[in-house]
């Protein structure tokens, strides 16, 4: 509570300041933090995968330059903002993005930093100051950045990192009167208490909450590539908000699906995440497995079959969990509408398209949907009925920062990303001047 209040009060103090600092000027030090970030991807990814236990062949190819590219993305998307101005009966109108004031930002353990700075990056370029809160299973990287944004020359008071629970620390920076806004990402009944602790003070925020996005798999798809978009869905042992956890495939194909699927799922490498070959590590903690294996138990107990997998892998022992795949699941039932956030996919078949689009669309998230099929035609049409943020097709996890990002229904509120990031963190003001030497009474 004590740091979270001294937090509060530092980005408060130093907004001001960073706030008028010219915009060539922040984006000079988004990049230097984005060279910070470079020098020191190998700690960062090493430090990582110890804190979350993540692939470190995916934290030093793909999360670290991300995390570096954040910057950079954000500060080159600052410098082409355009301040709109258009004339009403020859009055002025310019539109300014405002920085807001201190933002606080609480993020989840599945890709610390990356989650963080998709964030932290847009919130310092738009001039606010921030108050970072990362997630209590995976502390470690958050409070590099903030090593790293002070020797890239980040004034003090700028970003400031709180280490804690999120009931104490979380609930604390929440409630401040003093924050101008808030970004989450995490769990829906975590998003329901941080709106309610906004609403005290109406502080605007932006919310992304996960889902149970379906992968689509219609009978004029390529086959091998179904497969492959289906088998990517265990990466990083399933904890990935966007993952196509629900794999929708047409009842002609479905039991050659079927077998090629557990074919390429019994083949991927289990083990360390240090090591190269590894394609599924461990999940984060005892917790997480331990909720992983409920989920899984209740569905077999519910009529459920594990045709790949089932339960906690005995050979690697620890915190490792077997890929899974479950069929023989009705549309209603608790693995099919809640986010497992582990390993474990499930299998529905369909025969038309209306009922494919109906088993996608028929849970309360909206995050993500993927489509494979060969018909260009029916992607587009199909596309259009999802109710989700991101649609792939014939793809997946293609993603580019100037596109919004977000869910529909209970997998979030707003968009982020691109200018929707901009949008969020700025106080919007349009300044009416009127023209030289105007009178009111003529
Ligand atoms: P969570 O939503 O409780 O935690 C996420 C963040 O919120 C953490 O930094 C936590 O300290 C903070 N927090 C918790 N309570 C808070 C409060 N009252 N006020 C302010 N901040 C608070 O997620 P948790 O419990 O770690 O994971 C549970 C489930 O949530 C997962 O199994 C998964 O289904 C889902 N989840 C979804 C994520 C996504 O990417 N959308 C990421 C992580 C979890
Ligand atoms: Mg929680």
């Amino acid at each position: 509570q004590a740091e979270a209040e001294a937090a509060v009060a530092a980005a408060k103090e130093a907004f001001p300041a960073w706030a008028a600092t010219p915009r060539a000027g922040r984006a000079r030090i988004l990049h230097a933090i984005a060279d910070g970030v470079e020098k020191r991807l190998e700690d960062l990814a090493g430090v990582e995968t110890a804190d979350n236990g993540a692939l470190l062949r995916s934290h030093r190819r793909g999360v670290m330059p991300r995390v570096a590219h954040n910057f950079r993305f954000f500060a080159d998307r600052l410098l082409e903002l355009d301040h709109e101005s258009f004339l009403t009966r020859g009055h002025t109108n310019h539109v300014t993005w405002d920085p807001a004031g201190p933002c606080v930002l609480i993020t989840p353990w599945n890709a610390p930093l990356m989650l963080a700075t998709w964030k932290v990056a847009p919130a310092l370029a738009a001039g606010n100051t921030v108050i970072l809160k990362p997630a209590e299973w995976s502390p470690l990287t958050a409070s590099l950045l903030a090593d790293i944004a002070a020797d890239a020359g980040l004034p003090p008071g700028v970003l400031n990192v709180v280490q804690g629970y999120g009931a104490e620390a979380g609930a604390a920076l929440v409630s401040h009167p003093d924050v101008r806004r808030i970004s989450f990402t995490g769990s829906v009944p975590t998003a329901r208490r941080i709106a309610q602790a906004a609403a005290a003070h109406l502080t605007p925020l932006s919310l992304e909450l996960g889902g149970k996005s379906p992968l689509l798999v219609f009978d004029d798809a390529d086959l091998d590539l179904a497969v492959d978009l289906a088998v990517e869905q265990y990466d990083n042992a399933g904890q990935v908000c966007l993952a196509a956890t629900r794999l929708l495939v047409h009842s002609a194909i479905a039991e050659e699906f079927t077998r090629r699927f557990a074919e390429r799922a019994s083949a991927l490498v289990r083990g360390d995440p240090r090591d190269e070959a590894t394609d599924v590590g461990p999940n984060i903690h005892p917790r997480q497995l331990e909720k992983i294996h409920g989920f899984v138990r209740r569905a077999v107990a519910a009529g459920a079959r594990a045709v790949v997998g089932g339960g906690p892998d005995t050979d690697l022992g620890g915190l490792h969990y077997q890929p899974t795949l479950l069929t023989g699941v009705t549309q209603d039932s608790e693995i099919v509408q809640e986010e497992v956030f582990g390993p474990v996919l499930t299998l529905q078949t369909f025969d038309t398209e209306d009922e494919a689009v109906a088993l996608a669309n028929g849970t309360r998230f909206g995050l993500a949907a993927t489509v494979a099929t060969g018909d260009r035609e029916r992607a587009e049409r199909v596309a259009a009925r999802l109710v989700a943020g991101t649609v792939w097709i014939n793809c997946f996890f293609v993603r580019d920062l100037r596109a919004p990002f977000g869910g529909s229904r209970q997998s979030g509120i707003g968009r982020e990303g691109g200018t929707w990031s901009f949008d969020f963190y700025c106080d919007l003001k349009n300044a009416v001047t009127a023209p030289e030497g105007w009178t009111r009474h003529g």
